[in-house]
């Protein structure tokens, strides 16, 4: 992306609190010992995985080096991620994080199969919009989703995120296509209303 001198740059006196709670889901920081569950729960799964930018892990191995690259980015500062557990089980069910560019954070999310349609990713995505907007550096929360992704494109909508447009070509979806897909981008501003 990189529009700041270098990613995050505004945002390294961010401290992202441990966990975030809601009324049924409790949002905490990753931990090594979550890769089977997150193997097992989202990262094997090509449903799960069809329109994210990666192909599915064949081993809890490969859940393991993801993890420990994107704990090493989180630990660098550019990046933020929370598992997404019910508040009575601490199993990682899926996972919200974000994205500190300039004054910009993006989200992203991805929840386990059998937990679709509850409407966890909404609730928990809110918690993270909330916090993310509300930090000083923050004039734009965004995120995109391939064209054909409804479930995504509703929580986007849920969430009070206006779409701003299509945005040709804009990112490889593996598992569909070599080829670049179309994604919508969606978007909450500070200050301004949320989209009714
Ligand atoms: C996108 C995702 C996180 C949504 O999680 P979720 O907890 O099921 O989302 P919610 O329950 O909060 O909301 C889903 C909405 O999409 C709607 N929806 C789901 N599938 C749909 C479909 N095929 N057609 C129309 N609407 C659909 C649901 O009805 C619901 O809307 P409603 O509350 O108005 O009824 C989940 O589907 C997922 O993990 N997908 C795979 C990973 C992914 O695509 N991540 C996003 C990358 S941009």
């Amino acid at each position: 992306m990189g529009l700041a001198a270098s990613p995050g740059d505004h945002f390294t006196a961010v401290r992202s609190p441990a966990s975030l709670l809601t009324e049924r889901l409790r949002l905490r920081r990753p931990r090594l010992s979550d890769c089977a569950a997150i193997f097992e729960e989202y990262a094997a799964d090509p449903e799960a995985t069809r329109y994210l930018a990666w192909t599915p892990h064949r081993s809890i191995a490969d859940t393991r080096a993801f993890l420990e690259r994107q704990l090493e980015i989180e630990a660098a500062g550019g990046e933020r991620s929370w598992m997404i557990t019910r508040r009575d089980e601490d199993r990682a069910i899926g996972v919200i994080g974000c994205i500190f560019d300039a004054h910009a954070v993006s989200l992203g999310y991805v929840l386990g199969r059998q937990h679709w349609n509850r409407g966890y990713a909404t609730e928990g995505g809110r918690a993270v919009l909330a916090w993310a907007l509300a930090l000083p550096a923050t004039r734009r929360v965004w995120a995109v989703c391939d064209v054909d992704n409804v479930a995504s494109r509703r929580v986007m909508e849920k969430l009070g995120m206006e779409r701003e447009g299509l945005l040709r070509r804009w990112s490889v979806h593996p598992n569909l296509s070599k080829e670049p897909r179309d994604c919508f981008v969606y978007s909450r501003i500070r200050d301004a209303p949320a989209r009714r």
